[in-house]
């Protein structure tokens, strides 16, 4: 879908439709909708009247203008309460909005800036936040259906049009359309490589995906095979790597706006592009979700490729340990204990807690590489969603003011996060009698999720770090607003914008 502004009034530009909207509480609708309410001889104000539009969150009434506007469809979109709008709001309403106008005959619709008039709004950020919404909303992971279009309703929107009566703010707009449609598509990329098939999507092809990326946006990007994480040591990583055919891929993105050494900031994602669980095999029922247990090095390559096109100045890496976790004769065994490239010997007690396993190897590359600071984003453990459901996901840090920035960042995206402790007293569950740092907690003493922060903060050592465990948002059963059914997209956008929080 292409979005883009044009300056005009909306009842006289042509389009399949035309959205328009309204508060909740309104009687006498003004701008953009009083425009078309005129041009309709009054017919909004007569819904009004008779209580067939309220202008209420989610209402969408479509009217047919019969030759009284250039469009033959004028949709009323409610608003709510005016004081409960807000960009959260307007990408939402703009999701379903997409959504409800699926249908064979729309290919082109305009739309006024929401919250841009009336709300008072800024005009960037309504833009953005349409912008978003739109993309978001509108995707659907149809790779594998022979017949798209019975999929969408017989329809797609092809191009969103904001129209603005007011030539002073259509800049501003536009600066809002391409910040939107950078970080919707960014999300899509995510979500398309996170939905794909483990068969379609081995670290190879993933490994390959994020080449293209960074060949598109101007990164620096290298790969470290097997033999080379061999050589550098990341017996951690390898040893989740044994039991599979495919071979595993350590990648690294560099974004380097800044001539200096390092990087303000290291992203680094879990790839584990299928978890069988390994030797610790998991139960055969709901097993297939385990294609989307890369989705943090998805996420991290999808950051990029926003970050790539955004631009904040600021030096970004990102790194995907990329493998399977397969069991096989050649497999890590429970009990058996390997080095990390920091010299750490852990004990593997249980081979599903293979996350932990490939990020070690990987923030120790990052640190390696002089990261000041480091996101790591991970399916990390099934315990997040017993603690938050698919509702927010986990943030654990050993510093809260970069947490504080990170959370930040996800309040601009609309995206929910709660915050884990990190007491020193949880040290001790990952203590090994037979090696410096054991892969699974003490038994029948709970705290999964923190647990494998622990274990990961082992490795960060006194770098400022944040983990976050998306499990619990990984693979949403239904859509709802922008976030679309299978794999969510979250924490790629919060990323993004918390590059531009640490720009200088
Ligand atoms: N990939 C899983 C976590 C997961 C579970 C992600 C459900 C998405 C949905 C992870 O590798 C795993 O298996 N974790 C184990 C850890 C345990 C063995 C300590 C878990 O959560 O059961
Ligand atoms: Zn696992
Ligand atoms: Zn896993």
């Amino acid at each position: 879908m292409e979005v883009r502004v044009q300056q005009g009034d909306i009842t006289s530009i042509a389009a399949d439709a035309a959205i328009v909207n309204l508060f909740e509480g309104v009687t006498a609708p003004g701008g953009g909708t009083g425009a078309a309410d005129r041009a309709l001889g009054g017919a909004i104000s007569r819904l009004i009247e008779l209580g067939d539009l309220k202008g209420k969150t989610g209402e969408i009434v479509t009217l047919y203008t019969e030759g009284r506007a250039t469009p033959p469809r004028m949709v009323v979109a409610g608003l709510g309460k005016s004081e409960e709008f807000d960009y959260d709001a307007i990408r939402n309403l703009s999701a379903n909005l997409v959504r409800a106008l699926r249908k064979p005959g729309i290919k082109t619709v305009t739309t006024l800036a929401h919250g841009a008039g009336i709300g008072g709004l800024n005009p960037r950020l309504c833009a953005r936040a349409i912008a978003e919404g739109a993309i978001l909303g509108s995707y659907r992971f149809t790779r594998f259906k022979k017949n798209n279009d019975q999929n969408n309703n017989g329809g797609e929107i092809e191009a969103l049009v904001i129209v603005e009566h007011d030539e002073s703010k259509v800049a501003e707009l536009e600066e809002g359309v391409a910040q939107g449609v950078a970080l919707a598509e960014a999300t899509n990329l995510t979500r398309d490589l996170a939905n794909t098939p483990s068969n379609h999507m081995t670290p190879t092809i993933l490994a390959e995906q994020a080449r293209q990326v960074a060949e598109a946006g101007g990164l620096e990007f290298e790969v470290l095979e097997e033999a080379d994480a061999e050589q550098k040591g990341m017996g951690s990583f390898l040893s989740v790597a044994r039991g599979s055919a495919e071979p595993a891929k350590m990648i690294r993105m560099s974004y380097r706006p800044r001539d200096e050494e390092g990087y303000d900031l290291a992203l680094v994602g879990k790839g584990i592009t299928f978890d069988t669980g390994g030797i610790s095999i998991k139960p055969a029922a709901n097993m297939d979700a385990m294609k989307a247990d890369m989705t943090g090095a998805a996420s991290v390559i999808g950051a990029m490729k926003a970050i790539a096109a955004l631009k904040p100045n600021v030096n970004v890496l990102a790194i995907g340990a990329l493998t399977e976790n397969m069991p096989s004769g050649t497999a890590t065994k429970p009990g058996d204990v390997v080095t990390a490239m920091d010299g750490t010997s852990i004990e593997i007690l249980n081979t599903d807690a293979e996350g932990r396993l490939v990020l070690a190897d990987a923030i120790c590359w990052a640190r390696e590489l002089v990261a000041k600071r480091i996101v790591d984003v991970a399916t990390l453990t099934g315990a997040v969603t017993t603690a938050l459901g698919d509702v927010c996901y986990a943030i654990l840090t050993n510093n809260d003011e970069f947490a504080a920035r990170l959370e930040s960042a996800a309040q601009v995206a609309g995206e929910k996060t709660w915050r884990l402790p990190m007491y020193k007293d949880y040290d001790e569950l990952v203590k090994s009698d037979v090696a410096d740092i054991k892969n699974i907690g003490t038994a029948n003493r709970g705290a999964g999720t923190i647990v494998g922060a622990k274990f990961i903060e082992r490795f960060v050592r006194d770098t400022p770090w944040i983990h976050l465990d998306i499990a619990g948002v990984d693979n949403m059963s239904s859509e709802k607003g922008w976030i679309s059914k299978g794999v969510s997209g979250m924490s790629v956008r919060p990323m993004v914008h918390l590059a531009f929080l640490m720009a200088r």
